[in-house]
């Protein structure tokens, strides 16, 4: 027989999304449970994204998570891009009237928000296994789980929030029918590498080179982060370090500019891929970031989508839990999409733009360096990129 209780919005994953949305919750006085099948610390060292839009940022400050992010955040106010054996600065602060980006991994903001929830009393669940979700068409939602000791448990909800990724178990347990799911492949992968070297750049730079997309981003003065453009299906084990290092040498140099090497201490090949299941919501059931959607990594939104989902889903759920009004819940779903897709099309377009085809057409060749001039010689053009990687339609949470 199950350990059986109560609480008012179950938490399915511990990422980004589902802890800022337990901690959204609590300010506000609502109970959560967040459950997730992998331990603290695996969560706390998964590396993954680095880039935050600033409307992010602000509102993490707004929270109350802000302290070691002002601290230890890297402000940037533009990018490189480079392309034809040119290097050109877009100047984001310029273009858009002051707009900024910060670097601040993902590792850090999930340390944060951890640290932040457990001091408060809250409950997260490690290392659970047999997560389901069930009863999703009434009002009482159940979610079941076994614990790391192997006790098996079942909260009743009065909502649920998926928020378990792209794998997770949430989005295939809408009813058969209710999604419509749209996808886009793209025919290569990147290689991210982490590495105890200080940045060679002051802002990112983004490379289209002819033998393939670089990107060199960083997470402290004393660590960069680089990522090169590989065969989809590519093995990580051809790829030892000095091949890695002679390769973004050759894609990011420039004369008259050093790329330093060091220690690299991790390495990973993540694909590429757009999705979007839609809607987000079926009656008492949400999704929330990368269990709804996908976007590829060059345009820096993956995360920056997490959080405004669950700012948006906090403020809903709040509205329907705590004051019976459904209004905010019903209008998640389109508020989220409008979002999405705009975040959908600039992350398209931007890897569009910087990587090389595997078929080396000469008309797509031509189309890309035709694009990269325009971006870089209109103002127009520089300030769609600069409005759209800055962060556009921004997800607000309302202090006090
Ligand atoms: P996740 O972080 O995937 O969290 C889901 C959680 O649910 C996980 O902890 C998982 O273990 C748990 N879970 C899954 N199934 C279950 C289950 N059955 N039961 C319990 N728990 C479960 N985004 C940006 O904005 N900027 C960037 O610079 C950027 N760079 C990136 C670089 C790389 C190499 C990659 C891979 C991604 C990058 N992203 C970036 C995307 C970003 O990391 C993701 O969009 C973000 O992690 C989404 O957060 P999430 O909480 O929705 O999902
Ligand atoms: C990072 C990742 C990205 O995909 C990107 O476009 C910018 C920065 C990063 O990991 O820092």
């Amino acid at each position: 027989m199950a350990d059986r209780t109560r609480t008012q919005v179950g938490i399915v994953g511990a990422g980004p999304a589902g802890l800022l949305l337990s901690h959204l919750l609590a300010l506000r006085g609502v109970d959560s449970v967040v459950v997730e099948n992998r331990s603290r610390a695996y969560c706390e060292a998964r590396q993954r994204a680095g880039l935050l839009e600033a409307g992010t940022v602000e509102l993490l400050r707004t929270v109350g998570l802000g302290q070691r992010l002002d601290a230890e955040g890297l402000e940037h106010g533009g990018i490189y891009l480079q392309f034809a054996g040119e290097r050109h600065h877009i100047d984001f602060r310029e273009l858009t009237g002051g707009r900024w980006v910060t670097i601040y991994a993902q590792t850090e903001i999930v340390k944060d928000v951890i640290q932040a929830r457990l001091a408060a009393g809250a409950q997260i669940e490690f290392e659970v296994s047999q997560t389901e979700v069930d009863d999703l068409d009434s009002d009482s939602p159940v979610l079941r789980y076994t614990d790391s000791a192997g006790i098996q448990h079942e909260i009743v909800c009065e909502a649920i929030a998926g928020c378990d990724g792209f794998h997770g178990i949430c989005r295939d347990a809408m009813p058969a029918g209710l999604l419509t799911t749209v996808e886009r492949g793209y025919p290569y992968s990147w290689l991210g590498i982490l590495a105890t070297v200080p940045p060679s750049t002051d802002e990112l730079i983004y490379s289209r080179h002819e033998d393939g997309f670089a990107l060199h981003t960083m997470r402290t003065p004393q660590v960069s982060r680089l990522y090169l453009q590989v065969p989809p299906d590519e093995d990580i084990a051809r790829w030892p370090d000095d091949r890695i290092w002679g390769e973004l040498q050759h894609r990011l140099g420039l004369p008259g500019w050093d790329l330093k090497e060091g220690p690299i201490t991790e390495k990973a090949i993540t694909p590429m891929r757009s999705f979007v299941a839609s809607p987000m919501r079926f009656r008492r059931l949400f999704l929330a970031g990368d269990a709804a959607h996908i976007v590829p990594p060059t345009g820096a939104k993956g995360l920056n989508l997490a959080i405004a989902d669950v700012t948006v889903l906090a403020r809903a759920l709040i509205s329907l839990v705590r004051d019976g009004d459904p209004a905010l819940a019903d209008a998640y779903s389109d508020t989220c999409l409008d979002r999405v897709w705009r975040a959908t099309h600039f992350s398209w377009w931007m890897t569009s733009m910087l990587h090389i085809d595997p078929h080396h057409d000469p008309f797509d060749a031509a189309l890309q360096l035709s694009q990269l001039r325009y971006v870089t010689t209109s103002r127009a053009a520089a300030t769609t990129l600069a409005e759209n990687y800055s962060g556009y339609l921004s997800a607000v949470w309302l202090a006090g």
